[in-house]
This record gives structure tokens, sequence and C-alpha cells, in this order.
């Protein structure tokens, strides 16, 4: 083709890169994989082929690791641990910095074998993917350095299982790996069966960098050998991405094993474009939003939200943009869209959207290749909210669209998921995006922007898109945890009744819900006595439909979570005010109740006191931040609430443990529902008269008694709770974990041992992060 005939067609021409490189160091290790165990590759076991999905080729085969292969990696991790996690925070940031370094040497290597295995275009590859990767490094090198002087009091989990996914093989593998190895801990890193090879190439760097052996450590396998991992019992903590289904097996699996957990999993993020917003900008975001990766992105904006009176417009023009989108082989610079993982995936896109029979799907003309995994952009318009394809991922370059007329229909709209991982909204007016930003139920808000990520902000979801963040400081807590002694929880059991003459007065504690005593739905009640058998009184026994009662109160009483720091500070002292009025009569109470003499009962109280100034002092300074990211613009780490918690309540301390968890969550902006120790009830049904006198609006403090072993199940699996936390005395730690999965809420269990209340292990920081989740909002500035 001559010049000037290029200049009258504008046509692109082929702009292959070369994967002579990537060919040559697969060949450099005979075609065929072992795993990186203990700083060095293991022969092949039993392999399978990883293919290149645009053309089908083998690249290479991969070894299916065995439960055996996965004891010898868990193995290596825990050799390494003691030295790794006793290096300095500085020598451990050099050896951040070493593989950040050879990451950008190697990078069109991996940028190459990344795009062969995964299908991704190499723009995307060479442009996001690896220097993503590279700044995690760079940005983990930092936090190892600034760890010890940070974070005091916080020492490494230990060894960490890390599942990742195949749609940001490299990129993934360095969101797990940099923070564990910044906060001292070492992994075994399962990639996903598809897209291995970049994780094996990493295990060379590492090699390379001369990273002590067995601090990281690849396993590569499917699911099988995902959960030898999960199930193995030197791991103590699982960081998992993928779907929403595994991650619900592995907190089933990990449930009452005391492994921390960290989950990311699927979404079906809103894009919202209001009708003042710059059309053209928009619909290159949307580009992005859908169209990036072939739309295999966990927090794609795959449901677009357009306002009703530019619907048409925009719709038109977007139709016009994806005629324009170029599909072809992968490797090829000039792309947009790639290739589908993997033949299965295809099929599983195929099928959802042939499976559909409303609204109108569109599919411009445009060439794809033959054989190989491509799918074409489509937009399918006209479904209503309800419809299967506008509440199910679909995980490839599908827009679902729908419309809405005002800001709080885009709201309610938005939020109508079962998901909560990212969301977008286009508008040009500020008051109205940081009016809608915060109302969105999602981890991540992009404003007249999408798809920006970075180290030094953190990722993650709420509801069924996971919990755990990661990226910046609060992905770094998430691999560290507090150093504080802890005890293991002994229940005084029921006293055995002294046989003491009723007095004739009635003495039966009613519990609170919604700001009201009610009796409870069961009509039964239990004796409470103190530990010499002494009648105290009696108290209900609360059951599922209670528990409802509350749940729906503190439902109700949301815009708790939308009042000042500086309001609920008041509240909070308030209420110490109250409490403090009837000191002599909580002091009596807890005698009563524990046997214990009145000064350490009076002790209590004023702990209690202190406690719930701790947390007004806290309810306006637990400030989020504005995080230093690449970009002409801030991403703003907001606290919200998390929501509804559930609390059961420590005997050992019947009136200071409750406060110790009801002030930091109202703080917060939570509405809670305490549940009572069994054995010490009355300290707590006490408090409905002071915060009746303290101005807490009802629903915010619901109280409830009664066997923890009978609720804690009905708490974890109900649907609109969001967190359950447990300092019980009962066994139900495992329980309340397994229960969780159902909605995938937060929970924070002691798995048999506590805190001594008394001191500052019972408050601080922890409790408080418990009590939010981080919000990240991106603004970019400018023009
Ligand atoms: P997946 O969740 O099965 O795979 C992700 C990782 O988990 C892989 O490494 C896999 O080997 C591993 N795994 C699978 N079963 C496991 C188990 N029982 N225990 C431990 N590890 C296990 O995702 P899959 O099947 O590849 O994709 C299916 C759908 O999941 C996609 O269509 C998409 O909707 C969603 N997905 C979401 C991702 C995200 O980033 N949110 C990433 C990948 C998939």
């Amino acid at each position: 083709m001559t010049i000037p005939e290029i200049f009258e067609t504008m046509d692109y021409g082929p702009a292959p890169e070369s994967d002579i490189e990537a060919r040559a160091w697969i060949a450099s290790h005979s075609g065929s994989f072992g795993h990186f165990i203990g700083g060095s590759f293991t022969e092949a076991g039993e392999t399978f082929a990883t293919r290149n999905p645009a053309n089908g080729e083998e690249l290479a085969r991969i070894t299916q690791g065995s439960a055996e292969d996965v004891e010898a990696a868990t193995t290596a991790a825990r050799r390494a641990f003691p030295r790794w996690s006793k290096l300095s925070g500085h020598q451990r940031a050099r050896h951040l910095y070493a593989l950040a370094r050879l990451l950008q040497k190697h990078a069109r290597l991996f940028a190459v074998l990344e795009t062969m295995d995964n299908g991704k275009p190499i723009r995307e590859a060479r442009d996001i993917d690896v220097p993503l990767a590279q700044r995690h490094f760079y940005y983990h090198a930092g936090l190892a350095q600034l760890c010890d002087s940070e974070m005091p009091g916080h020492v490494p989990h230990g060894v960490c299982g890390q599942i990742v996914p195949w749609n940001f093989p490299l990129l993934m593998l360095a969101w797990k790996i940099a923070p564990a190895l910044a906060a001292g801990n070492t992994v075994v890193l399962k990639p996903a069966e598809y897209t291995s090879l970049t994780a094996l190439l990493f295990a060379d760097i590492c090699r390379e960098a001369g990273l002590p052996k067995g601090v990281v450590n690849i396993v590569t396998g499917d699911g099988d050998t995902g959960a030898a991992l999960v199930d193995h019992p030197d791991i103590d903590k699982i960081a998992f991405t993928g779907s929403t289904e595994v991650g619900r097996r592995i907190r089933q699996a990990t449930a009452g094993t005391g492994k921390a957990l960290t989950l990311e999993l699927g979404g079906k993020s809103p894009y919202i474009v209001f009708d003042d917003a710059d059309i053209d900008s928009a619909i290159e975001g949307l580009v992005d939003a859908i169209w990036f990766n072939q739309g295999q992105v966990c927090c794609a904006g795959s449901r677009l939200l357009v306002q009703e009176g530019i619907a048409e417009d925009f719709h038109a023009r977007l139709k016009s943009r994806m005629a324009q989108l170029r599909a072809g082989d992968p490797l090829d610079k000039s792309i947009d869209i790639g290739a589908i993982v993997d033949p299965v995936q295809l099929a599983r896109i195929s099928d959802l959207v042939g499976g559909n029979t409303e609204g109108e799907t569109f599919q411009p003309a445009i060439d794809l290749p033959a054989g190989g995994c491509f799918y074409p952009p489509t937009l399918i318009t006209g479904l209503s909210t309800a419809s299967h394809l506008m509440q199910e991922e679909i995980f490839g370059p599908v827009l679902v669209s729908s419309t809405f007329r005002t800001p709080d229909e885009a709201v309610e709209i938005a939020n109508n998921t079962r998901y909560g991982l990212a969301a977008t909204l286009w508008t040009e007016n500020v008051n109205l995006a940081l009016d809608i930003g915060p109302k969105l139920a999602a981890g991540v808000v992009w404003v007249n922007a999408t798809n920006l990520f970075d180290a030094a902000a953190g990722f993650g979801g709420v509801r069924e898109s996971g919990f755990g963040r990661e990226g910046g400081w609060e992905g770094l807590a998430a691999y560290l945890k507090p150093d504080i002694a802890t005890k293991p929880v002994k229940s005084n059991g029921p006293a055995t009744p002294a046989h003491e003459e009723f007095d004739g007065i009635d003495r039966t504690a009613k519990m609170y819900i919604g700001g009201k005593q009610t009796r409870p739905d069961s009509g039964y009640s239990t004796q409470v006595l103190s530990p010499r058998g002494k009648p105290l009184g009696h108290v209900g026994r609360a059951n599922r439909k209670d528990l409802r009662n509350a749940v729906e109160a503190a439902q109700k009483a949301a815009g708790w979570g939308k009042t000042t720091g500086h309001l609920r500070a008041q509240i909070l002292y308030y209420i110490a005010e109250n409490l403090s009025a009837r000191g002599a009569e909580f002091t009596a109470r807890l005698s009563d109740l524990t046997g214990k003499p009145a000064k350490s009962c009076k002790a209590e109280v004023e702990t209690s006191l202190e406690r719930l100034f701790t947390y007004a002092a806290w309810a306006d300074k637990f400030d989020g931040a504005a995080k230093s990211v690449p970009i002409r613009g801030v991403a703003l780490a907001m606290h919200e609430p998390v929501g509804v918690i559930g609390a059961f309540c420590p005997e050992n301390a019947p009136l200071l443990g409750p406060i110790s968890l009801l002030a930091p969550a109202i703080a917060m902006g939570n509405r809670i529902i305490l549940v009572a120790s069994e054995t010490a009830p009355l300290a707590v049904t006490d408090l409905y008269q002071v915060l009746d006198t303290s101005d807490v609006p009802g629903g915010v403090v619901n109280i409830l008694t009664g066997a923890h072993e009978d609720l804690a199940g009905a708490m974890a699996s109900h649907m609109d709770m969001d967190a359950v936390w447990s300092f019980s005395s009962a066994d139900i730690s495992g329980e309340i974990e397994r229960g969780a999965a159902g909605n995938l809420k937060r929970t924070w269990v002691n798995h048999g041992r506590n805190p001594d209340w008394t001191n500052t292990a019972g408050e601080g920081k922890r409790f408080l992060q418990a009590a939010t989740e981080v919000k990240t909002i991106w603004i970019p500035y400018g023009e």
C-alpha cells in the first residue's frame, strides 16, 4: 500500500508485537513447568495445557498441584517465616524494591507473555497491567520501610494462602504478594489455571532478585489445588480474588478455623450518566468501563444507567462508537478488543446473552478474527431493573442499559444489586457528584472517570462483592494483626438456685427494640442468678422473631449513619453522663451479678465511662484520607459505617464489654443489636433507661437476651445484617462465620479468646476499623 493510499483510507495496518522473547523463555523451561517451592522449580508432575485463547495454540504445560505439593509449599513458607518476619522493615523494603526493579526491566516480556496467555490486548498488558504491578511493588517497598514505625503493636499473620483469578494474572499477583511480604508474611500463591505463565515468570525473578527461599511459593493447578490450599491447617490467612460463588465456599471452608480471610469478589457495577454530563467523555469512559479486558473485570461498569432525557442520543452515539472498536490479534498494538480467556468463558457469555429474551440486543458489524475466543462488543437496552442480565455478572464485553429520571431513582437502581464493588458517575455538577457518591453501595466510586487504580488507594467491595481492601495502608492492615494478649474465655455457667423465698416483686427485664421495651416472642424467660444462686430477676429468651424485629428497627434507624460525628459525640457524652448519674446502681448490679467486691465493680463502671468518652472523642476524629495517587486529582478514602452490626457480649465484663462494642459502633454511625451475656444480662438490660434518657434515637441500639447458641446462626445468616461480632463465652465463632457466607457479611469473632477489656487491648483503632468501611472516591481535577 502506498502512502497516499494509506491517507485515503486511514485504515490501520497490522502492528504486531514480537513474541520471540516470550517463546524463548517458555522454551528455556522446556515448555513444561513444575511448581516454585522453596526457591526452586520442582519437576513437572501431572500436567495440563495452557493455551493462547486467540488461536487455541498450546503454549506450555502446567502442573496440576496435588495436596502433597500444597503441603510442600506450605512447609517451605512456614520454614521461611521466622527469618523473613524478623527482618527489619528496611531489609524487606530492599527486597521489594529489587522485585519492582526487575519487573520493570522485564516489562515487555511480562506484557507479551500475559497477552499470549490471557488474550488481552498488548496495549493494555503493556500500559496498564505491568506498570500497575511494578507500581505496587514500589509502593509496598515504601510500606515495608514504614511498617515498623507506623504500625507499632502489629505482627504479620504468618503463612498466607493466596488465590488469584485469570483476568489480571500478574496484577492480582502483585496485589496479593506485595502487601503480604511488606508486612512480613510468607506466601503460597495459586494462579488461575488458564493463566499461570506470568506467575511462573515472576518466580524466576524472585530467584534473580535473591529473595530468600520459601518467602514466595507458587503452586499451579485448578480449583482443587485452590481448595487444598484453603483447607491446609498450617495456613494463617487466605486472600482470594474470584467469583462470589467460590468466595462463599471459601468462607464456609475456613469458618471456625481461626484463619484470617479477605475476599475480593464479583460485581455488577453501575455506570450512571446524568443529563448534564459531558457525553463524549462519558462514552469514552464507557469504552474503558466495559470493553477494557473484554469486560472480564470485576469492577467493570457493566450496568449503564442513563438519565431518560438523554438516553436516546446517548445510545445512538454509543452504538456508533462501538462500531469503531477493533477486535483482533491481541498482540497487535492497535486493536481494542482481544480474546476471551477460554472457550468455557466464551460459552458462558454466549449462553447468558443467547438466553435473554428481553430488550433489544445490539452488536456492531465489526470483523472478528476467525477461530479463537472472540465475542463482539454488545449493548442490551430496554431491560427492566429486575431482569436476569441486569442482576447477573456476565464477565464479558456485554453492557446492559436502563434509564432513570431523578438522582434518587438513579441511586435506588444503582444499589438494587447484591453486589457492591464499584460505581461510576458522570455529571458536570460537583454538588450532585458529591451528593451521590456517598449514597452508592460500593467500595470504590469514580467521578467523571472510570477504572482508575493505584497502589496507594484501597480497592475492594461491600455486600456480596466481599470484604477487605487491597492497596494503601488499609490493604497493608489486612496482612497484619494486633499483637495483644488474649485469654481463653471461660464461662461461669449457670449458678445453682439457692431456693430463696420469692419476695413478690416481678423483676423480668424486657428486651429493648426500636427504642421500646418488648416482651420475648417465645413467651419464655430464664432466671438470672447471682454466683451464689440468689435469684436476681428474669430475662426473656429471644428467638428469630425478636431478632427479625430488632433488625427491622435497626434498618429503620438508618438516618443515624447520616448524622454528624459531632452529634454522635454529643450523644455518647450524654450516655456517659447518665450512666455516671446511676453509677451506684450499676455498681450494685454488677456486684450482685458477678459476686465481685464493690470496689472492682465501681472500677468497671468508671472504665465504662472512660470508654464512652474515648469513642465520643473518636466520633469526629477517625478521619479518612486524601490519597496521593498519580493523577491530577484525589482519591478520597472515606470512612463509612458498616450498617447494622450484631454483637454477642462477653461474660467477663458484663457492662464494660457491651459498652466497648456499642460505643465504637454507634460513634461511627452504625446501628447495633447487642445480645447480652448469658450469665449477667441485667447489666445490659439496665442500659435501656440510660439510652432512653440520652437522646439515642430508637433502633440505634437494640438489646436482646437469651442463649447465644440459639441466636448465632440466625443472626449470621440474616440477609439484612451487615456484620456480626462475637466475644461470647459460647463456642459460636464457627457457626457465625459459616452462617455469614450467605450474604458474605463481615464477621469479627473471638475463636474462644477475649482481650482484657479493662486496658488498651479492649479499645482503639481496631474497633473503629471493624465499625467502618473504607470507600475510595476518585475525583480527577481539571478539564
Ligand atoms: P473462580 O472463582 O472459579 O476462579 C478464581 C480462582 O479460584 C482460580 O484460581 C481458581 O482455580 C480458584 N478456585 C476455584 N475453585 C476453588 C475452590 N473451591 N477453592 C479455592 N480456589 C478455587 O472463577 P472462574 O470459574 O474462573 O470464573 C467464573 C466466573 O467468576 C466468571 O465468569 C466471573 O463471573 C467470576 N470471576 C470474577 C472475578 C473477579 O475478579 N471478581 C475473577 C474471575 C472470575
